[in-house]
């Protein structure tokens, strides 16, 4: 098309004609710049440290803000890439995130096997999104899975603290927050659930308890593994570790810990597009050899959509899924009246469900002992 056809037709769209049409030829002639003086950048020292102040300094992460579902996908240390334009708090916290980082390079430096570790075998259930079942699944495992002469922990790292009301515990006793020093006894302070199972509590404190507690782990990613390391579990033992969802600094040191990840999902639109990003996240563990497998909860098949979901995921997961659970009330109304489902409604779809679960992680797990052992 012409160049003056463009015009007529421009301007016939505002409604105006081309004769009023001017060309201005611009005159740069008398046209002056303003002088600006370059800022040239100045060289900067290995680690700037802050300067003296009486503000506190602030937390990494404070122990309630608001944290996005994931941080999936990003540099675990994102600010040293990109440092806080603001100057003395984005220093004081690029200083702490500068050391953090040489700790944690120091550590990931060290080969594996040199770190001290728990014989038993760790599971870690993780979830994207909250509500999905994850300490129902947990609360599961620590009921039905158990070796032979040897016990099932379930360790609470969600600080809801919900776990244990899963395995009929109501007392208020000491949890994580209270155990939190390396020298503390969890040993001592696991408490006897439904069905022989073990639980350690997250535990209830203050918000400064939380944050102390939040703060160590923050510093040391090895501290859940070095806490697990001290119980002196045996290889038969088994630890269930249950999470809060998305990837906060507890889900992330279970991740790093674990032999076994399950992770959460349930027959619905958010945990099916949350999947991509719950696999990447799955890529930052420093556990060699560590499996990830899924779990589809609540599906309802009474709903052509949630049977539809079901699919979908069996398509997308395959052998990955490990387990489906279906929606089943008993659980909400075990949870309620502190029951326990195994021994209260032992022929619910819930029930089945768990032990078949429970009976895949089994054959995953310890398939290679069983074997040598001559069991079937
Ligand atoms: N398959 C299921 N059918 C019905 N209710 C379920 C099922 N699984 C879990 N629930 C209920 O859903 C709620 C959330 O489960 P929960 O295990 O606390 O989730 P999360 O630990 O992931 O936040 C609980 O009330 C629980 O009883
Ligand atoms: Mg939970």
């Amino acid at each position: 098309m012409k160049y003056v056809d463009d015009i007529t037709k421009l301007f016939t769209r505002f409604g105006a004609n081309t004769e009023t049409y001017q060309e201005i030829q611009p005159n740069y002639k008398d046209f002056k710049d303003d002088p600006i003086t370059p800022v040239l950048p100045k060289p900067e020292p290995s680690v700037v440290l802050p300067p003296p102040t009486s503000t506190p300094t602030p937390a990494a992460f404070l122990p309630d803000e608001p944290q996005p579902s994931l941080l999936i996908g990003a540099p675990r240390f994102p600010l040293l890439t990109e440092p806080p334009a603001n100057s003395g708090t984005g220093d004081r916290q690029r200083l702490s995130d500068l050391l953090r980082e040489l700790n944690q390079v120091r550590r990931d430096g060290l080969p594996e096997t040199t770190r001290k570790r728990t014989k038993a075998k760790v599971i870690a259930i993780v979830s994207a999104n909250g509500g999905v079942g994850k300490s129902t699944v947990a609360a599961g495992l620590a009921k039905t899975l158990r070796r032979p002469g040897g016990r099932t922990i379930a360790i609470d790292l969600d600080p809801q603290n919900a776990l244990s009301s899963h395995l009929g515990i109501t007392r208020q006793v000491p949890g994580l927050i209270q155990l939190k020093e390396q020298d503390a006894d969890w040993g001592a302070h696991r408490l006897p659930g439904f069905s022989d199972s073990e639980c350690l509590p997250f535990g209830t404190g203050e918000m400064d308890d939380r944050h102390l507690l939040r703060q160590l782990m923050l510093e040391d990613s090895d501290w859940l593994n070095q806490h697990l390391a001290s119980m002196n579990l045996s290889e038969n033992d088994t630890v269930i570790l249950d999470t809060p969802s998305g990837a906060t600094v507890y889900s992330q040191q279970a991740l790093d810990t674990a032999d076994l990840v399950l992770v959460m999902t349930v027959a619905d639109a958010a945990s099916y597009l949350a999947l991509d990003t719950m696999t990447q996240w799955l890529e930052t563990t420093r556990r060699r050899g560590q499996r990830h497998r899924y779990v589809l909860n609540q599906r309802d098949d009474s709903r052509t959509f949630s049977r539809d979901m079901g699919v979908l995921f069996v398509r997308r997961l395959g052998a990955d899924l490990i387990g489906t659970i279906r929606l089943d009330h008993q659980f909400n109304e075990s949870l309620a009246y502190g029951r326990d489902l195994l021994q209260y409604a032992p022929e619910s779809i819930g029930c089945h469900d768990i032990l078949s679960l429970s009976g895949a992680v089994h054959a995953l797990l310890f398939a290679d002992t069983c074997s040598q052992q001559g069991t079937p």
